[in-house]
């Protein structure tokens, strides 16, 4: 028998996406090294069309011409060493699909490399965990075109669907598909801290229990904040601690990992001058987080802010929402900002209608909103930050007073709210037709004489002898 599709790497993220290709009608090969991993998905495959093996010349050999393997393998060296191990099998035209968080220069390089050998290949953003890669993922290609034409049926019949459309497309030339996926994340980490913060401005300013923050995240989530985010933190405040009396969210250590997509978003986004502020604040909290020792002996010699509690939970509650939404909708600005110039600089040729629409659903940012964004895409699609757009404009007008009450409510308090606080201050300076930076100029051209432009100037550069 020879099969339409493999996969290497049988971990959780490769077995559920290639039980799910299975389920779709193609016929399914798996190679993993770990022969507990294979014979388990033997075990499962019962009607299906699908075998697991050990042996890499086998799982070569099953295979249809032009093979279709894809890697859902751990990023980094990894990804190289399985590549280096089946290049000397592979024919001219097979195609290589890296499924799994690469790096996009690492991306980069494979495709420049395995072109060149003749090899097909696609970096791929896959996003929706385990769950996602089992009933419907969202899946981001790039890469080779032909490559995708050949593995189109397959990643669209796998993906999520919202409105019977395929939440998969075509996301452009080179690392787009893996570009496209760290940005994603660079977004979901700022969505992540944002309801954070707002959690934290509930329990100790509002009063809230869990039994209540629970109840108010079920509630947004009929809303215009309605997404996987949101439904998911409702669920984690009912859960209780099987080890004691109260919520598991009480016992678990306040220190957050991280892999690294949200930090290289930041990164990339420094290096093309893009603003991502709430994205870097959420990475930037993350470290803070993990100074736990620290934060204790400080907290101690600090002391201890006396918090005024809310009158209202229910107005403060709304005021919660509407600065929650607000930071949202400019956390995917500042994401969709940074696509767009870096498929510029990079030449990916984004399309970020397209972008928005596959996120609705499957991946961890999808919600409720992106259809908005979608459209809004759809109508401009040269639009270069957000903020510009009538379809959000009203909306951002009418949540800034929340927002601004919210962060000031903070601020008094004593509380941290970097994330939403950035929002907030990218979206002014956006809309500021005059910042100060007309004195940082002046300071480099004291000191450094780096010249500035004058506003009644037409582009020419001055230097000035300051206080002579
Ligand atoms: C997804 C997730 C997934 C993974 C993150 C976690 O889209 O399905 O983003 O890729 O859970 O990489 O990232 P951190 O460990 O950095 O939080």
């Amino acid at each position: 028998m020879q099969y339409d599709f493999g996969m290497i790497g049988l971990g959780t993220m490769g077995r559920n996406f290639l039980l799910n290709v299975a389920d779709k009608g193609f016929s399914a090969a798996g190679l993993d090294l770990d022969p507990e991993k294979a014979a388990s998905l033997n075990e499962e495959a019962g009607h299906r069309k699908m075998q697991a093996t050990t042996d890499q010349a086998e799982f070569l050999q099953m295979l249809k011409s032009p093979r279709r393997i894809m890697l859902l393998v751990p990023a980094g060296k990894i990804v190289d060493k399985v590549i280096e191990g089946l290049l000397p099998h592979l024919d001219q035209g097979d195609l290589i699909i890296d499924g799994g968080n690469s790096h996009y220069n690492d991306t980069a390089r494979r495709a420049e490399n395995l072109n060149a050998k003749g090899i097909r290949f696609l970096g791929v953003g896959v996003s929706g965990g385990e769950e996602g890669a089992r009933r419907g993922p969202s899946i981001m290609p790039g890469g080779d075109f032909s490559a995708w034409e050949d593995v189109q049926s397959i990643l669209e019949a796998v993906s999520a669907k919202v409105d019977r459309e395929p939440c998969v497309a075509y996301m452009g030339k080179g690392a787009a598909g893996h570009y496209v996926k760290m940005v994603h994340n660079g977004i979901e980490y700022g969505m992540m801290q944002l309801i954070a913060e707002t959690y934290d401005l509930m329990r100790r300013i509002g009063g809230f229990s869990n039994e209540e923050i629970h109840e108010t995240f079920t509630q947004w989530n009929q809303g215009p904040l309605q997404s996987f985010l949101i439904e998911i933190t409702a669920t984690i405040f009912g859960q209780k601690d099987d080890k004691t009396e109260g919520h598991l969210i009480d016992a678990i250590l306040d220190k957050a990992k991280q892999k690294g997509t949200g930090k290289w978003t930041s990164q990339s986004a420094m290096d093309l001058g893009v603003p991502v502020p709430t994205i870097d604040a959420a990475v930037t909290m993350r470290g803070l987080s993990s100074f736990f020792d620290f934060r204790q002996e400080a907290g101690q010699k600090y002391g201890s802010f006396p918090t005024e509690s809310i009158e209202n939970k229910t107005t403060f509650a709304i005021q919660l929402e509407h600065a929650l939404l607000f930071s949202f909708i400019l956390t995917y600005a500042q994401g969709l900002h940074l696509l767009a110039v870096a498929s510029k600089e990079m030449g990916l040729e984004l399309n970020l209608s397209e972008t928005a629409k596959i996120w609705r659903g499957g991946c961890i940012i999808r919600a409720e909103i992106l259809e908005d964004i979608r459209q809004a895409y759809a109508a401009r699609p040269d639009l270069e930050n957000l903020i510009a757009s009538s379809v959000f404009r009203g909306r951002l007008k009418t949540l800034l007073s929340s927002v601004r009450a919210v962060v000031e409510t903070a601020t008094q308090n004593g509380i941290p709210l970097l994330a939403l606080s950035s929002a907030l201050h990218y979206f002014e300076s956006l809309r500021a037709p005059r910042l100060p930076l007309n004195l940082v100029q002046a300071q480099r051209d004291y000191f450094g004489a780096h010249t500035y432009e004058r506003l009644d100037g037409d582009g020419e550069t001055y230097h000035t002898e300051w206080g002579k």
